[in-house]
């Protein structure tokens, strides 16, 4: 067998099917020319996103433009910014995918606080401002692979949550971390009913161990292409853990708390014969009610077109991650 030369790591592999993400990379190429990215920072323009479904709902929750060192997308076959922002899970807005886009356009985030509290040495209040000047914002081009086996290829903004930690400084007595979303049924219906919102008890709540929290590819983010995160993909502060499940992923975050003992979280509490703690991407253990082997990846093609491709163990990042399983009966820890 043959390979090519300067084939990318098995995580950076272009996937076969053909989508063409020309805009944003007809626009780095544009903002290229006129000086705009140089010293490895990106400005971006604040596009409208377009409703994929119909063209019905334009999009009106401000986004601004980040300043961030760019990543390089050369390689990278991107899932089209208009379908990111608006084929969405986020329950507290409503349970169909285009719920969020329509009910989540006048969450108000600023102010926001983010306390990163429990057994850390030095506990942080984090304000709007400081969620994009605290730390040094990077774009990282990252998988999403929710378990309802649909998945994208998305250029997120934001730092690694290791930099977070740095600072809180976890005690040693410090085994997993914590994290919640907002609780605010006011501006969240679905807090308000649990037809709306699918019968969770919020706030969502989600975990990590402690070593999964400090992996360099954990990412807190703050923002995709190029702009502070819509509302409806988790603004102003979300986790992104590419080698997980989406539902990991936790949005709208105003809590992350240090602790000795696993946390509860949201879909192992409502199924937990479903929804394992660990939710590691992985082909060879179903969901009971469907198979976890291959998955329709979003691309330009609208969403009943035909990418399926077979998912990777790790969701592509195996080469990063697996080595934090070892020795786990990843049957059992699912
Ligand atoms: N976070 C909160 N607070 N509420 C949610 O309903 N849905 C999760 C995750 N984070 C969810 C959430 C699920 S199931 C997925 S697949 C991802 O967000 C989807 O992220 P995206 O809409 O940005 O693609």
């Amino acid at each position: 067998m043959t390979k090519n030369i300067g084939q990318p790591a098995s995580w950076q592999l272009a996937e076969n099917q053909v989508t063409d993400e020309a805009v944003y990379h007809s626009r780095r190429t544009l903002l290229k020319k006129l000086g705009f990215i140089g010293a490895g920072t990106l400005l971006s323009t604040n596009t409208q996103a377009i409703d994929w479904f119909s063209s019905k709902k334009p999009q009106v929750f401000n986004t601004s433009p980040l300043t961030f060192k760019a990543a390089d997308t050369s390689k990278q076959t991107l899932t089209p910014e208009s379908k990111v922002t608006s084929h969405n899970n986020f329950y507290e807005f409503g349970t169909g995918k285009s719920d969020p886009v329509k009910n989540a356009q006048s969450f108000n985030v600023d102010p926001w606080k983010l306390s990163i509290t429990g057994l850390v040495e030095q506990p942080i209040t984090l304000d709007y401002d400081d969620l994009f000047k605290r730390f040094t914002l990077e774009e990282r081009i990252y998988r999403l692979r929710c378990v309802e086996a649909w998945s994208m290829v998305i250029p997120w903004i934001g730092f690694p949550l290791a930099d977070i930690l740095k600072q809180a400084k976890p005690l040693s007595k410090a085994k997993y971390v914590a994290f919640e979303t907002l609780y605010d049924p006011k501006q969240m219906p679905g807090q308000n009913s649990r037809r709306i919102g699918g019968g969770i008890d919020y706030p969502y709540v989600e975990g990590l161990r402690l070593d999964e929290a400090t992996h360099p590819l954990t990412l807190m983010s703050v923002g995709l292409y190029g702009k502070t995160l819509p509302a409806q993909n988790g603004a102003p502060i979300r986790l992104v853990v590419p080698w997980k499940y989406g539902f990991k992923s936790i949005k709208s975050i105003v809590s992350i708390k240090l602790v000795d003992k696993m946390p509860p979280t949201t879909w192992n509490i409502l199924a937990p014969h479903e929804y394992g703690f660990y939710a590691n991407v992985n082909p060879e253990v179903d969901h009971p009610r469907w198979s976890q082997a291959s998955e329709r990846r979003i691309t330009t093609g609208g969403l009943f077109a035909r990418n399926r491709i077979d998912t990777l163990p790790f969701n592509g990042y195996a080469e990063q991650v697996a080595h934090l399983y070892k020795n786990m009966d990843l049957t059992k820890y699912f």
